[in-house]
């Protein structure tokens, strides 16, 4: 029973992945809606972009752990970034929720906008990283 399911999924995603790639719209790209959603690890992403714009959640951010960047976007069209290492004593930040970059090491809360200490034990606000948006391409730099 599970082989036989196991088959029929594996056909739709198939069929989905055919569907997607065949479809001869032109390959147009225009409004980036369609990119991956893992852009981080994606091969064709370049050294220089850190992440796509759509990867990044309105009202919150994307921790890029192996930059050591946490980009945020507070309101639509407004990205930040800032480095993830918390100046508590360290460690990388864990994740971006309920309007603040969070450190899971020992509980510091850090504000999208600013990077302001919103909960200690850090004191000091998280550096921040200059970026440039190019498109639907986030950049350091
Ligand atoms: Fe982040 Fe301690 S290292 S809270």
């Amino acid at each position: 029973m599970n082989a036989r399911r196991r088959t029929v999924l594996t056909a739709g995603a198939a069929a989905l992945a055919a569907g997607c790639g065949s479809s001869g719209d032109g390959g147009g790209d225009s409004d980036g809606s369609t990119a991956p959603a893992t852009a981080a690890e994606t091969p064709g992403t370049s050294a220089a972009e850190l992440t796509r714009t759509s990867d990044v959640p309105v009202g919150g951010g994307t921790v890029l752990k192996d930059r050591k960047v946490v980009v945020t976007q507070p309101e639509a069209g407004d990205f930040k970034a800032f480095s993830a290492v918390c100046t508590h004593a360290g460690c990388l930040v864990s994740s971006v929720g309920d309007g603040t970059i969070n450190c899971a090491c020992h509980g510091s809360r850090f504000g999208i906008t600013d990077a302001a200490v919103e909960a200690g034990p850090a004191s000091r606000p998280l550096p921040v990283e200059r970026i440039t948006v190019e498109g639907d391409s986030i950049r350091l730099g």
